[in-house]
């Protein structure tokens, strides 16, 4: 009896002990093992980050500057994203070998493809820096003629400016794409299920690192160059997860806000979300209709679509969430015991009085961006601005190249989109704006009539075939004459009164001078409040704020393998096997269409060595895991520091946690790396790629 008293104690104690959300700085790995090793995590410090030793931070890439990938074999072969990898994907598609739609299998190094332009970073150190300026640019100049020029430098600022480092990078830019899935399986579910649990995607993308011969970067493509040898590379685990079972994610996180007073929280809440879901939801409204009633119109909307409803939800989440937490509340109570101290209080009042004047300018700037920004004829009128720029000085033949370079651009933008849809895109998005920013108008813009009416009955640029005839008839038929100087005169004069013209240039303009200056100086000065708010909080309270917001620098988070309630009474089971696929498919549904390849390695149970011991093949799985946009590609790994799981999203009731982590919630999605495995072998039968990875029950 005491002996099993004693162990549900020392349960409930390491329960109690391990404390989730974080995303913490690898050379400060210290403080946390401890935690680390109460959540089960059988390593050390030393595994996790060195400088002396190979560690985990070496198999660690930041991926094309928005993503995370991890190195999996000795010869730079690299996981991410199917999302991360997709502009690779498709700029290696054509008609005929359509890798998006089929997948690619490299079967032999000589068969990947060059991705010219894309790079990975690796971190070889990173330092602190001391908080004067100059003796701050002394120890980077000293650590710059230390490492020397193979490596790059950056200098990032932590906790709003209270601490900086320097990161000192490797700069990988001959990587090849080697193998992907169908987007039916990479994408499966789409916007459909994007942000959602459960989950089916099978989210992945292979890629090879290549240095040359002295295993050093290049600055880019090289038929010399070999595959990048790592100092360490992830072993992959064959045993998949259990519930409650330790976990970490170890990538490049973006963008978080944890330590906003609670009047910010409050005017993203209420303001500055509803706005922008309103602006896009009104937008998508309108792209939706017209792409279900045309294919074409839903090929060439279909990214800008993903790209709309990607934010457009998560904020939806995060509404949701801070409400369902009573956030900003919890934020007031505790401001509450800091406002005694006369210094905070000072500091917030002031904070609190530049940010209550200031907000229209960010509240302007989010409508600018989502409504006219967007419109057609704001594109439009950006390229045939280089119309009103034509030179009278210079000979016909230069000018007519010149006129040819914009008309084309512009009638390029035409044979893109749908113009019955963008006039009703134009109509709804342009009232949006008008309603809501009435003083950020330019008086050229300002017509009795209807605005839109108006453009189109009045803008050449309203339409391809009348711009067309209008520079055929001032430039290019009179080329040849003796009044040609006059007629580009005449035609200067027009172009340069044009409505469309004043629609592009009078905006942007007052953008500029009215709105950015001013949004930029509300973010200079909230700065300054942070940095000092945030010091205060560590002096007073410093169990509130434990690791600094993330800011793209290689970060690890841990938590455990959990499910969730998303509302009452719903619980949502932790992973999800090939049967929801199954389940899913729908070859009606565009998001839901499952590759008969699939279904028949289904129908056979075709699974190898990489079912569960269910019998089943497990697809995705989730965990407490704090993480963000920039952390998708990102490992996941076990307590022994086994790659388990590639991250790509989180679950929409908790993407609060870029504000407010809270772990009863928050959960990022992984694809379990035993279903990777399965895709790679027995879909894309890539043994090549099986072999070489390292992989262990
Ligand atoms: N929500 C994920 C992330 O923010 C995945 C986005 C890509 N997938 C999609 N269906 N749009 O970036
Ligand atoms: N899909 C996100 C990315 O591209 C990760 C999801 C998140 O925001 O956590 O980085």
């Amino acid at each position: 009896m005491k002996k099993i008293f004693t162990l549900v104690v020392s349960l409930t104690l390491t329960l109690n002990v391990f404390a989730q959300g974080g995303m913490w700085l690898p050379a400060l790995v210290g403080s946390q093992i401890k935690n680390m090793q109460a959540g089960g995590f059988k390593l050390s410090s030393e595994d996790v980050y060195s400088v002396n030793k190979a560690c985990m931070k070496d198999a660690v890439v930041w991926f094309g500057g928005g993503c995370t990938g991890e190195i999996v074999s000795d010869k730079g072969l690299l996981l991410t994203n199917h999302h991360c990898g997709r502009g690779e994907i498709v700029s290696h598609s054509t008609l005929e070998h359509d890798y998006l739609t089929d997948g690619f299998w490299a079967k032999s190094m000589s068969e990947e493809l060059p991705c010219n332009g894309l790079n990975v970073k690796i971190l070889e150190q990173m330092t602190e820096l001391p908080l004067d300026e100059d003796a701050r640019n002394t120890k980077v100049k000293k650590l710059k003629e230390k490492f020397g020029g193979k490596y790059e430098y950056s200098v990032e600022k932590f906790y709003a400016g209270n601490v900086y480092y320097l990161f000192i990078y490797k700069n990988f830019n001959d990587v090849r794409l080697v193998g992907a899935p169908p987007s039916a399986i990479g994408n499966f579910g789409g916007d459909t299920d994007n942000w959602m649990w459960p989950r089916h995607g099978g989210d992945f993308s292979v890629f090879r690192i290549y240095a040359d011969k002295d295993n050093n970067p290049t600055s880019g493509y090289d038929e010399n160059n070999v595959p990048y040898k790592p100092k360490h590379h992830f072993k992959i685990s064959l045993k998949g997860v259990e519930k409650d079972e330790f976990t970490m994610v170890y990538g490049f996180p973006g963008t978080t806000e944890e330590y906003l007073p609670s009047f910010a929280v409050k005017a993203y809440k209420d303001k500055n979300y509803p706005a922008r879901i309103f602006a896009r939801q009104s937008r998508m409204d309108l792209m939706s209709k017209a792409m279900d009633a045309n294919r074409q119109t839903r090929l060439q909307y279909t990214s800008i679509y993903a790209g709309a409803e990607n934010a457009k939800k998560k904020w939806e989440g995060t509404i949701l969430g801070l409400n369902r937490f009573d956030v900003v509340n919890k934020k007031i109570e505790n401001e509450k015991t800091l406002l005694n101290n006369a210094e905070v209080k000072t500091l917030t009042d002031n904070y609190k009085k530049v940010f209550d004047e200031n907000y229209k300018y960010v509240m302007a700037d989010a409508y600018f961006f989502e409504t006219v920004y967007q419109t057609f004829p704001f594109k439009v009128g950006e390229k045939a601005f280089a119309l009103t720029k034509l030179d009278l000085e210079d000979s016909p033949e230069v000018i007519v190249t010149h006129a040819n370079e914009a008309v084309k651009k512009v009638v390029d933008l035409f044979a893109a989109r749908d113009s019955a849809l963008e006039r009703q895109l134009f109509s709804t998005l342009y009232k949006i704006y008008t309603d809501s920013c009435p003083d950020f108008l330019p008086e050229s813009l300002k017509t009795s009539e209807d605005f839109i009416n108006y453009y189109y009955k009045n803008s050449v640029l309203s339409d391809s075939a009348r711009l067309k005839n209008f520079v055929n008839k001032y430039v290019y038929l009179q080329k040849n004459q003796k009044n040609f100087e006059k007629n580009i005169s005449e035609f200067l004069e027009i172009i340069k009164q044009d409505i469309g013209i004043h629609y592009y240039y009078d905006l942007i303009k007052l953008y500029f001078s009215d709105i950015a200056a001013a949004s930029y100086n509300f973010d200079t000065e909230t700065e300054n409040f942070e940095q000092k708010y945030q010091a205060l909080l560590k002096k007073l309270q410093p169990a509130t704020i434990k690791f600094p917001d993330a800011n793209s620098t290689l970060r690890f988070t841990f938590g455990k393998v959990d499910g969730y309630y998303p509302r009452d009474g719903v619980y949502y089971n932790h992973y999800t096997t090939l049967d929801g696929v199954i389940e899913k498919d729908n070859p009606q549904i565009y998001d839901y269409n499952v590759p008969e390849k699939l279904k028949n390695l289904y129908k056979s149970k075709d699974y190898g060595r990489y079912a569960d011991t269910d019998g089943k093949i497990h697809v995705c799985f989730l965990a407490s895991n704090h993480t963000t946009g920039g952390n998708s590609g990102s490992p996941v790994i076990n307590a022994n520091g086994e790659l388990i799981g590639i991250n790509f999203d989180r679950c929409w009731e908790g993407t609060m946690s870029d504000i407010y982590y809270n772990p009863e919630i928050c959960r990022n999605i992984s694809v379990d790396i035993r279903y990777v495995l399965f895709l790679i072998d027995k879909l894309g039968g890539a043994e090549n790629l099986i072999q070489e990875m390292e992989i262990v029950k």
